[in-house]
Order: structure tokens, then sequence, then C-alpha cells
């Protein structure tokens, strides 16, 4: 028997997929000290296989407890503890861009590689390091796609549409979710100046009278998307509307998209979100019986 452990703030996609691998869902019980610690608790005994879901959107929050809770599995008898984390963080810190920087992909993938015997997660933002094998060394790690279902839906809410990534590592998403769709594509080139300071370059495809759909794996602050639709806007583009994976979408950022032109915003339920459209779960739970 096999064992689906989830937190009670996502609670909605641990249903679903407990309901789609037929398994028993158990939520790990939380109190929180005064001082900022958690009390944790798990079922007394747990079966030789249990499968955490914890997506590491906000890391900093809940990094410590995801080590508290796989240590305490591993005592209380999972043998065979898997992560599914839909959104894993700290990706996008692949090398150390200034002397002396942390790579935080590196030293999250070797804490995880220690908690955990496999982990699995959605279009992970993978660029110098290729595969999710590399960033959990030794462990199993599995990178599922939600890029193709976001194509296949940009087709059939905007059919004939230009699906165009807002940067060069978009291309990876957008390739695969074009080719799901039977769409077309374009990828942007972008410079980051700051957290909130991003320019884009456009490609050289004509875009006036198009309708594009702009496609990334995640939507942050959203100004990588704004500087996008704002230029496609102004070349003359039909419209512009947005998928994205993994809906972060800190402060304004939505509404910083629609004051951009943007029409409409998709994204996956792999972190929940007003925008969610499509659905990862029938992807976990194959990942999980196979
Ligand atoms: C980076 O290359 C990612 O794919 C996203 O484009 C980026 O993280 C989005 O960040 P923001 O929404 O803050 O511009």
């Amino acid at each position: 028997m096999s064992l689906l452990l989830a937190f009670d703030d996502e609670a909605l996609l641990a249903r679903a997929l407990a309901a789609a691998l037929g398994w028993p869902l158990a939520f790990v019980e939380r109190h929180a000290f005064p001082d900022g610690e958690s009390r944790l608790r798990l079922p007394p005994v747990l079966p030789a296989r249990a499968v955490l879901l914890r997506g590491l959107q906000r890391p900093n929050e809940r990094l410590a407890e995801l080590m508290l809770v796989a240590g305490g599995a591993r005592e209380l008898g999972a043998a065979e503890l898997t992560l599914v984390a839909p959104y894993l963080g700290y990706m996008r810190q692949d090398i150390a861009f200034t002397p002396g920087e942390v790579v935080s992909q590196r030293q999250l993938g070797r804490a995880l590689a220690a908690w955990f015997d496999a982990v699995i997660t959605v279009d992970p933002h993978l660029h110098r390091v290729a595969t999710m094998d590399e960033v959990v060394p030794g462990r199993r790690g599995v990178a599922l796609g939600a890029a193709p279902l976001l194509g296949r839906l940009a087709a059939e809410r905007v059919p004939g549409a230009l699906l165009v990534g807002p940067d060069a590592e978009s291309e990876q998403w957008v390739t695969v979710a074009a080719v799901a769709a039977g769409l077309e594509h374009a990828v942007c080139v972008k410079q980051r100046h700051g957290d909130r300071d991003v320019a884009v370059s456009l490609p050289l495809v004509d875009v006036a009278g198009r309708a594009v759909v702009l496609l990334d794996d995640v939507a942050s602050t959203g100004r990588t998307l704004q500087a996008a639709a704002r230029g496609l806007l102004e070349r003359g583009a039909a419209s512009v509307d947005v998928a994205v994976t993994h809906a972060l979408f800190v402060g304004d950022a939505l509404a910083e998209l629609q004051a951009a032109g943007v029409r409409q915003v998709w994204s996956s339920d792999c972190v929940a979100h007003e925008t969610n459209a499509v659905s990862v779960v029938p992807l976990l739970a194959q990942a999980l019986r196979g």
C-alpha cells in the first residue's frame, strides 16, 4: 500500500491526486509555535511507500518543514519516500552569476537527494543543468511537462495563435507546446536588469494582426511577460494572451499584466491560483503509478 501525504494548504490538488491514484491521503498536522517553529504530526505508522506532495513556491517558508517531515516519515516506516513538488523553487540560480554567489539549485538538489528517494516535478527551470537526475544526484529525478497541455489549451481558445516565448530559456517549453498544439512559434530575447526591470527584444516575425499567446514556465513579478506583451501589442499584435505552468504572480503581477493589455491568463494547477485552467493531476498520477 502507498500513502499520499500533503499539507492542508494544498488540499485541492492533494485530494484530486489521491482520487486519481485511488490512494489514501493523510494531511500533516501543523501547529505554529509563537516563536516561529512548527510542531508537525504524521500518521503514527506509515506504509513502506509514502509520497509527500509539497510545492516549493515560497521555499524559504516551506523548506524547514519539508526537512522535518522527510526525516519524521523515515522514522515512522517510510522506507521509500518520494517528493512531488509540482513547482520546484530555486531552480533558476544554476550558476554563480557573480563570484561568491551560492548556486541555490545545486544546494537545494543535494538537500532533496538526502531527504527523498525520488523527486517529481513539472516544467522545472532547467537551463544549464539539463535533467532532474542531475539536480538530485544519486536519486531519481522526474520532470513532467505541462507545456503541451497549455499549448493545446491555447489552440482551443485561440485557434491559429502564434505561440511566443519571452526569453531564450522558454524555447524548450514553447517548442513542445507548439508541436503538441500544431501552432507556429517564436522566441524573444530577454535582458534582466533587476527584479522588476526587464527588457525584451521581439523575434523577427511579423506579428501584425496575429493573435499571440505568450507561454513561459513561471510568472513571478510578471515583468517578463509584461515587457513581451507591450512589445507585441506595439508591433500590432491583434491580441496577447498568457499561459504559464507556474502561476506565482507575486504582488501586483496579474494587474500589471492586464494593464499592459494582456487579455486572458491561463495556468496549470501546479500552484493554486485563480488563473488555473489545466490540471497536472493526470500527469502526476501516471508518474507515480509507473
Ligand atoms: C526565467 O527565465 C523564467 O523563465 C521566467 O521568465 C522568469 O522567472 C519570470 O520572472 P518575472 O515574472 O519576475 O519576470
